[in-house]
């Protein structure tokens, strides 16, 4: 959960590194640090809290070097003091080493290392890297020998970058189970836990592969596997611009993600057409040949997931288990070949949802990933990829990223139950159908909120309560789960997501007059079930806010505040359900004087297990 920059070329390195780190600062956000080659030596910097504090630092010095690494952290081993902060260099101060995953054997090396006379300055995992290089060195004809065998020595997963007054010009780098990036420029190299680090400098980008080495200089870049041969690999162009990745005149990453959603739905589904029009194969997954599903993802992508189960069951009558992934390989689930195991994750690189696909795949289990950013670890491990076309998502909230995954399983749900020969081919056409109106009518909703304001004052009633409850029914009981999630993430306030036909059997206890419950009423198969569930909060005094539709005349009389989203399909509702919910949140945060986009304690991508 940290980030790496590292950069070798013609300009300031410590520029350019600051700038990357910046980027990535949503992956880790307690210290910051730079290493930078300057007259053969190397000059490290590093400073707790935000990097703007690094920042503030190496702006009193006038530095120039066309080599460094750089590094934002998120604690892992060690508190977040300016020791601890990466970059971590050997003895001899001649190698330095930033990282990120985590070593698993570090203490074991660490003793071994200071049995033969190292000394240590901080309490990380990522130190004993450093000091690992430097002993392998004493046996070792040049720096990358040394470095290699030092890396297969690490237990554990990691991204590391090194630079070395040995090899002055050159930046070496490793990955295992953590993301790091080549940024192939003209001139000029880079390397990055992310793409936008490097994405204003150059669209031209290398993912590393697990258990890959490289060896980056400024005109060139060769990658190796573990054991030192050398590999030919391709760059591929990131489609992205870098507009995409900026803020564009909104306050925070995430108001901005918000209103992007028409954009990002439209994107999703006209990317996801050839598939599903059959103009091009989805080669990796032979509907016939599997009798189950499985579905597992982390926090959002989870809840993406228990909406994907509804759809999945209705539209391909396939039974689907949905599990968090962080548990699924602990409870000994029954998956075979005749398994089809659909990871959804944003980042692509969620370590515990990682972990699931591989375990998958080893029992035989054929893997689809629902992902949004090309060529990350998840995407390489799977047999088959569905992307979600939402752009860079950098506020740690994810938003724009649920709505199209759902809408990417939406319509992998439809191919499946024509391939099923469950749907025939004119309902397919008439779910797709609507299904395309969806970006206008969520744009309609997000243009009436610019000019009314109406969630944005509802925040401003409720942002002092202390607990929040989320209920909804049927496909919107997610939208309850995912509301919760959003508001409890970035205003720190307790909320929690129900089912509303569950509430009688234990939460309807905490339902008084201070107990603000947000109830997603709209229209649907369960519409008069979760009108007696908005009866059961005000008989007990509970102020119910409701995400409904125009119509629904008897949800808007009974409550103390409602939203009013256009009426959708019932399988699309959750879609545009989430929306008023996302901003309610974002307010909500906002009035609360929090860091939206970065709250505590949280990072963007969780690269531990
Ligand atoms: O990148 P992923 O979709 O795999 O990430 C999974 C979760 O870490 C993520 O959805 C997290 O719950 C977000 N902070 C939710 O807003």
């Amino acid at each position: 959960m940290c980030g790496i920059v590292g950069y070798v070329g013609k300009d300031n390195a410590k520029n350019i590194i600051i700038d990357g780190l910046k980027r990535l600062e949503y992956r880790g956000y307690d210290s910051a640090g730079i290493a930078l080659i300057v007259n053969g030596g190397i000059r490290t910097f590093k400073k707790e809290g935000k990097i703007r504090n690094l920042e503030c630092e190496l702006n009193k010095l006038h530095l120039f070097s066309n080599i460094g690494i750089g590094h934002t952290r998120w604690a892992t081993h060690g508190e977040p003091v300016d020791t601890n902060a990466h970059p971590h260099s050997d003895c001899s101060g001649k190698i330095s080493i930033v990282h990120n995953g985590i070593i698993e054997n570090y203490s074991e090396l660490r003793k071994e290392l200071i049995s033969k006379g190292h000394r240590f300055e901080s309490d990380t995992d990522t130190e004993v890297i450093a000091h690992l290089i430097e002993e392998e060195l004493k046996n070792s004809p040049s720096f990358f020998p040394a470095f290699i065998k030092a890396v297969r020595k690490l237990k554990g997963s990691y991204a590391i970058a090194a630079i070395t007054v040995y090899e002055a010009d050159k930046i070496f780098v490793a990955r295992k189970d953590s993301p790091l990036i080549i940024g192939i420029g003209n001139g000029e190299n880079f390397v990055a836990s992310d793409i936008p680090a490097f994405l204003s400098y150059t669209n031209r980008a290398l993912p590393l592969d697990d258990l890959e080495v490289a060896i980056i200089g400024k005109d060139s870049f060769q990658v190796f596997d573990i054991k030192g041969n050398e590999k030919e690999k391709e760059p591929f162009t990131i489609p992205w611009s870098l507009a995409q990745a900026e803020k564009a005149g909104y306050k925070h990453f995430m108001l901005k993600e918000i209103y992007e959603q028409p954009r990002a739905i439209a994107d999703t589904i006209s990317g996801n057409l050839p598939w599903l029009k059959g103009s091009v194969p989805l080669e990796g997954i032979n509907p016939k040949t599997f009798n189950r599903v499985q579905i597992v993802a982390c926090g959002t992508s989870y809840h993406a997931g228990l909406i994907g189960k509804f759809y999945i069951e209705n539209f391909s009558h396939l039974p689907v288990e949905v599990d968090l992934a962080s548990e699924y390989r602990y409870r000994s689930p029954v998956v075979d070949e005749k398994t089809l195991v659909i990871a959804i994750t944003q980042s692509g690189e969620t370590a515990d949802t990682l972990a699931a696909v591989k375990f998958a795949k080893k029992k035989g289990a054929k893997t689809l990933a629902v992902c949004n950013v090309i060529g990350s670890s998840v995407t390489r491990e799977s047999d088959q990829v569905l992307y979600t076309y939402a752009g860079p998502e950098i506020s740690v909230a994810s938003t724009k990223a649920f709505t199209t995954q759902v809408v990417t399983l939406f319509m992998f749900s439809l191919w499946l139950g024509k391939m099923r020969n469950v749907l025939k081919d004119e309902k397919v056409e008439e779910l797709l159908h609507e299904l395309m109106e969806l970006p206008s009518k969520v744009e309609d909703f997000l243009n009436g909120e610019k000019e009314r304001g109406t969630v944005k004052e509802i925040a401003e009633s409720f942002y002092k309560a202390k607990n929040a409850l989320y209920i909804g029914r049927h496909v919107n009981y997610p939208i309850a789960l995912e509301g919760a999630l959003k508001l409890k993430e970035i205003s720190y306030i307790h909320a929690e997501g129900y089912p509303a036909g569950e509430m009688k059997h234990g939460p309807i206890a905490l339902i008084d007059e201070t107990m603000p419950v947000v109830v997603v009423a709209t229209k649907g198969s369960v519409y008069e079930k979760i009108l007696s569930n908005i009866e059961e909060v005000k008989a007990r005094k509970g102020k119910v806010i409701a995400v409904t539709n125009p119509e629904c005349r008897e949800v808007k009389e009974k409550v103390e505040a409602f939203i009013e989203v256009p009426e959708v399909n019932e399988f699309l509702s959750p879609i545009i359900n989430i929306v008023p919910l996302q901003i309610l949140a974002y307010h909500i945060a906002d009035f609360l004087g929090y860091d939206v986009d970065q709250p505590r304690n949280l990072a963007k991508s969780v690269t531990v297990k």
